[in-house]
């Protein structure tokens, strides 16, 4: 397999499928033999038109002009990458950070209170054109995103976290398969067409974040800490017993002694 390189990074990555595998390939799907020719690089403006017809190809919500404006800005608050062969443009993330603070009410909750002041990074799209599916472009594009939050800089970040229809399948094995975990069931988070249509919220923690503890929580470090003990107590015992016998062969060893010298002068009178 060809060396793999990107502009970003000189990191290798290994296709996860190649078009000589097993694998019964959809006619429109395009089994890519090698991620050497996928570029990753920033949106830039002049991908706005490029982007609005691949998101509104991809999801079912419509997303306000000024949205793609903002994801496309050369001074953009986002973190959108696009995944880019043969000069087009045929993934992206999009994601932002954000106080844990300001979160909506439904997306409060992720953190442990002692995280209240750090920051959570939120992924506002990722999608990848069909035929390109199941080639690893969403991976290299999560994996470009996880590089930079779990980067020294951005240590305040605590978890990444995003919102996916219920139904969308293929997502949610992608997410799931990435160590993200459901944390909440949204019921009519989305309106589809003047349909509600539920959501779910996966979360990753990450740069050592973790969730509010439960009783459960509560209860398993708490066992822990009596295993912790259980063992403790057998490596007391030992020492003592240890201490005991060293201290007994000490004071037997005194005793043979003086009672030697006792026998002695007893000889000599
Ligand atoms: C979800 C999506 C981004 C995945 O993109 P992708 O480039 O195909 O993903 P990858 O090739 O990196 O997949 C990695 C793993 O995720 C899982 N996966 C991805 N798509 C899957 C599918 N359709 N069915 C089952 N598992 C899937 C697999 O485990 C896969 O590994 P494998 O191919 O070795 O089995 C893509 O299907 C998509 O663009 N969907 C439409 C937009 C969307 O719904 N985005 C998510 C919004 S939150």
């Amino acid at each position: 397999m060809a060396d793999i390189s990107w502009y970003q990074s000189d990191e290798k990555f290994t296709l996860p499928y190649c078009c000589y595998n097993s694998r019964i390939m959809d006619k429109k799907e395009i089994c890519l033999r090698s991620l050497a020719d996928v570029q990753l690089r920033f949106l830039c403006p002049n991908d706005l038109d490029e982007v609005r017809a691949l998101c509104q190809d991809w999801f079912p919500i419509e997303y306000p002009f000024y949205w793609y404006e903002e994801i496309t800005s050369s001074n953009s608050r986002f973190y959108s990458l696009a995944a880019v062969y043969n000069q087009q443009i045929i993934g992206l993330i999009v994601a932002e950070i954000k106080p844990y603070s300001c979160l909506n009410e439904e997306d409060a909750g992720i953190l442990a209170k002692s995280f209240s002041s750090c920051d959570v990074a939120y992924i506002l799209s990722l999608g990848v054109m069909k035929e390109y599916r199941r080639n690893g472009i969403a991976t290299l594009l999560l994996d470009s995103l996880l590089k930079n939050l779990t980067t020294p800089e951005r240590r305040k970040v605590k978890a990444v976290f995003l919102h996916v229809l219920t139904t969308n399948s293929a997502a949610i094995v992608f997410y799931e398969r990435r160590k993200f975990r459901l944390h909440n069931f949204l019921p009519y988070y989305y309106s589809i067409q003047g349909k509600c249509k539920d959501g779910f919220m996966y979360v990753l923690y990450i740069n050592e974040g973790h969730p509010p503890w439960t009783i459960y929580d509560y209860l398993k470090c708490m066992c822990g800490k009596v295993m912790e003990s259980a063992e403790f107590f057998p490596w007391v015992l030992s020492n003592i017993n240890k201490a005991l016998g060293w201290l007994w062969g000490g004071v037997q060893h005194q005793r043979q002694e003086s009672t030697t010298t006792q026998a002695d002068h007893s000889s000599q009178t």
